[in-house]
């Protein structure tokens, strides 16, 4: 049984979802990557976290095409990049998610990176489109405790989650407490300490901490595992990526055993407040030079 995210209004969406971000290499968008993502939807992901700024859409759109099963079934979440943001840039941002996708409607849609000077517009363009029902559940992504503060001041549509760089050398706990406070859950990204594109060697990351290693080996399962579970038992969401079969099958196998409060801790003590990817107090300029390929 999958650990489920269950919303005020009755929705549910699985709390593992799959993340597509450089599967194969940076905006990769061909046969590789709908294979990848079909083989994570055979081995029972629901819940796929994409971006426009992944180049990858397509890719996403086909794989669930080529599942057989029904759009219904899957949680499908993208995000509005920063080059994007502004009332009618995003609603042309998302027209063209939407068509890349080939669906009629997103589950989640983020703002991928604050941007204070047009996160109300961009917020406002969010609110038309759930309202036209083209997106079922609002989101944030990166958002520092200053910017839930400035949304929520004149949001209508409150966010569901906000997705942030969250792993066992970045737990992130003051801003979880802010999230926790206003209602909004906790999405992990790089949860198991980044992916290819971050050029960190594995040995340096959470997946090879010491600490990690032993609690795996008392329950007889990877660090990876430990890893995402510790996420779940504690009402996050987590979104790894995986390209083998071996991780994305494991990735799902969470039930077999439960971390104790002391293992829990262990693994709460390791932050080091290490960011593998974007610091929201100095990300912009950066991302302003990344392009959302057509
Ligand atoms: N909102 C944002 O700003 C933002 C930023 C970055 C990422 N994201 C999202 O978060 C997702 C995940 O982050 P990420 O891709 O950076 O990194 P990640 O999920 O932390 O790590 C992926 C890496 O871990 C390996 N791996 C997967 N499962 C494993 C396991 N059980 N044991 C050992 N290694 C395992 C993968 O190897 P293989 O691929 O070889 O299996 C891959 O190299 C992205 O794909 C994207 O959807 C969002």
């Amino acid at each position: 049984m999958q650990h489920e995210i269950v919303l005020k209004d009755g929705t549910r969406f699985p709390a593992l979802g799959f993340g597509t971000c450089a599967i194969g290499d940076w905006q990769q968008d061909d046969d590789y990557v709908v294979d990848t993502i079909l083989k994570a939807i055979k081995a029972g992901y629901r819940h796929i976290d994409t971006a426009s700024l992944y180049g990858n859409e397509r890719s996403v759109g086909k794989a669930i095409k080529a599942s057989g099963i029904p759009r219904e079934a899957f949680f499908v979440v993208s995000k509005v990049w920063d080059t994007e943001q502004g009332y009618d840039e995003t609603l042309n941002a998302f027209d063209a998610s939407l068509k890349r996708l080939d669906m009629d409607y997103i589950d989640l849609y983020l703002v991928h990176w604050p941007n204070p000077a047009k996160t109300q517009a961009t917020w406002q363009a969010l609110e038309h489109l759930h309202a036209q029902g083209q997106v079922r559940q609002l989101g944030l992504s990166n958002f520092r405790p200053s910017d839930i503060e400035q949304l929520l001041s004149f949001a209508k549509v409150k966010p569901i989650y906000n997705q942030l760089e969250l792993h066992p050398y970045l737990t992130q706990r003051a801003l979880c407490d802010v999230c926790d406070k206003h209602d909004i859950y906790v999405s992990c990204w790089s949860p198991l300490g980044s992916g290819t594109w971050s050029g960190v060697p594995t040995n340096e990351k959470p997946i090879a901490d010491a600490v990690v290693l032993g609690i795996a080996e008392k329950h007889g399962v990877s660090a990876g595992q430990v890893i995402l579970k510790w996420d779940l038992q504690q009402g996050r969401i987590a979104i790894p990526k995986a390209e083998s079969d071996k991780n994305i099958k494991a990735n799902l196998e969470l039930d077999s055993f439960e971390l104790s409060a002391e293992q829990l801790s262990a693994i709460d003590q390791l932050n080091r407040d290490h960011r593998y990817g974007g610091d929201p107090d100095t990300a912009y300029e950066g991302n302003m030079k990344m392009q959302v390929p057509d």
